[in-house]
């Protein structure tokens, strides 16, 4: 796939680009409204047409659904409304057979409450597997129970205290996440050698990887200290400094490669979710002489539009996303890999977010952040849909919404005083279910994903926006993907160049260049809905002359400023030199 890009066959996901797909939201197969493994292997040539190299599956494990499968109560099994193991196995032949590579989520900060490990360690005290898990008596000199009683004062990320209290042995266990997913205490060799076994398993049906599921909280300060709290305002602490990439962090990453990856002569994709994670600490997880990670999925530049929680909402600067892509293009280039993203199944759509989801700029809005995106040097994560453009959804009651996250935040911030109004406006930006929307396959019945109803509203929307229509359409937000796809597939610079920012304090335009031996690559666009001129571009008239390789809109009209960019307007030139 990849020889004539000079890549070592271990390091082959360094010309990839990774399609994520949230298997309830994709297709559904049987009709019962939500997505499943036969609807997905039904749409394997779709995805083959886009180009894309690898898929990325949420969780497909048997779970309660508290968390969307996040929630794990069997990790060597398919959830039956996903399918079973033979359609599992069938989706991964088909993947193979198509010449793409299948990565599985692997979620082990955590199981679901209801997973036999769970079950047995709540069950007694004594019970062996007490320790599998975080259990802590009340706070000293205090009763089970009463507010304030909890071994530490830290919040749970979907709200509330992140300890829940088993009235039978009068004990709390953690949860960072819900109350039915207690975390799993990675202290304990018994805990990391199960999880080996389980991923050695999934390797050895033909896996091609993992994405892991905040990894980086699975090493947490023993000494549990309470986190730094606002008294007055809430009576919660911030613990995540104490559970973010904690002291044996590394020496569990390292061991899993020894223990899981390095057993295998196949290269395998480790990409780990890391809120929290600073430039420096990625260095160490992706450094590949310490056998760790090969890439992880950093915050920062999703974070710039929020201040303090993602509920605190502030207009999108783009000197500051530029900046943070910036440091963190510069602080991987001699070691380690970056991974690219602006969407997930965490994130509100890019489109709506950080472009313009309106009807006249909607296209261009999402292939210029495509392609801004694509081009820098890291490996490509695209999220289902936004290859189409997909936008959030126009949510309106607080019943429209099912994540755990949004529900609870509603209540809890309702609770506390705040206008019902506001917090649904706050849902409304940025809740997680504008991503979980279904698939929008055609302009018919519920977007072509079912023929029942669905588990979440289609967006109305997807009458125009969908990938019928968008397939048909040479000027598409799916052609342009596909199309990006392609260039990093067939052009070194694009995997192996250097990464130089230009323009730095520009308002509107977001440009730089990639330099690979005699290529130079110059990416520029326009990420406003003003015409902005580029004059300013070091080597303009070079690069007036240049070769157009890719863009969104009509070639520049002679007659005009060549380097006047429309709105949302974007390019990549080359030069050899
Ligand atoms: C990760 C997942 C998110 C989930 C959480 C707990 O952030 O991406 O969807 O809710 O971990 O597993």
């Amino acid at each position: 796939m990849t020889d004539h890009l000079e890549l070592p066959a271990r390091e082959w996901w360094k010309s990839a680009v990774v399609y994520q797909i949230y298997p309830r939201s994709f297709a559904d197969s049987d009709g019962d409204g939500i997505g499943d493994l036969p609807g997905i292997t039904g749409r394997l040539d779709y995805l083959a047409a886009l180009g894309v190299d690898v898929i990325w599956l949420s969780p497909v494990y048997p779970s309660p659904q508290d968390d969307n499968g996040y929630d794990i109560s069997d990790y060597q099994d398919i959830d039956p409304v996903f399918g079973t193991l033979a359609d599992f196995d069938e989706l991964l032949e088909g993947v193979h057979r198509r010449g793409m590579k299948l990565l599985m989520d692997l979620v082990v900060n955590h199981t679901s409450d209801e997973h036999p490990w769970f079950v047995e360690s709540r069950s007694s005290r004594e019970n062996p597997r007490r320790d599998w898990y975080w259990w802590r008596p009340p706070r000293p000199g205090m009763t089970a129970g009463d507010p304030g009683a909890e071994p530490t004062n830290w919040l749970s990320a979907f709200s509330g205290s992140a300890w829940e209290l088993d009235r039978d042995s009068g004990e709390y266990y953690l949860h960072l996440f819900s109350r039915k997913q207690p975390d799993l205490n990675w202290e304990n060799p018994e805990v990391r050698a199960a999880v080996y076994a389980m991923m050695r398993w999934w390797l050895d049906r033909g896996v091609d990887g993992f994405r892991m599921d905040v990894i980086n909280m699975i090493s947490k300060d023993p000494a549990l200290p309470d986190g730094h709290s606002h008294p007055g305002s809430s009576p919660w602490g911030d613990g995540l400094p104490h559970v973010l990439n904690g002291p044996n962090i590394h020496t569990y990453l390292q061991e899993m490669h020894r223990e899981v990856f390095a057993l295998h002569s196949r290269a395998f994709l480790a990409v780990g979710e890391t809120p929290g994670c600073t430039v420096e600490e990625a260095r160490l997880y992706t450094d590949p002489a310490r056998g760790e990670l090969d890439m992880v999925f950093q915050f920062e530049h999703v974070q710039v539009d929020q201040d303090g929680t993602k509920w605190q909402r502030r207009p999108l600067v783009l000197g500051e996303l530029r900046a943070v892509m910036n440091r963190w293009q510069v602080g991987l280039a001699d070691v380690g890999w970056n991974s690219l993203y602006w969407n997930n199944h965490d994130q509100p759509r890019v489109v709506s977010r950080y472009g313009d989801d309106g009807p006249e700029h909607r296209v261009r809005a999402a292939t210029a952040l495509g392609t801004v995106l694509h081009l820098h040097r890291g490996t490509p994560y695209i999220y289902q849909g936004e290859e189409l453009g997909m936008t959030n959804a126009p949510f309106v009651h607080i019943e429209d919404f099912r994540d755990i996250e949004s529900v609870n935040h509603y209540a809890a911030a309702v609770a506390a005083g705040q206008d019902p109004h506001a917090v649904l406006e706050d849902l409304r930006a940025v809740s997680r279910d504008n991503a979980r929307t279904p698939m929008q396959w055609d302009g018919g019945l519920h977007a072509g994903f079912t023929t029942g109803t669905p588990w979440l509203a289609v967006n109305p929307n997807h009458r125009e926006i969908n990938a019928e229509a968008a397939q048909a359409d040479p000027g598409s937000v799916w052609h342009h993907y596909r199309a990006l796809i392609g260039l990093r597939h067939t052009e070194s610079a694009v995997v192996h160049g250097d990464f130089t920012l230009l323009l730095t304090e520009h308002e509107q335009l977001y440009a730089f260049t990639r330099r690979h031996r005699h290529t130079v690559l110059l990416v520029i666009a326009n990420l406003s809905s003003r015409t902005a001129v580029a004059d300013q571009v070091p080597d303009v008239a070079a690069w007036e002359r240049a070769e157009l390789l890719l863009s969104n809109a009509p070639a520049p009209d002679a007659a005009h400023h060549r380097f006047a960019l429309r709105p949302w307007e974007a390019r990549v030139y080359r030069r050899v030199q």
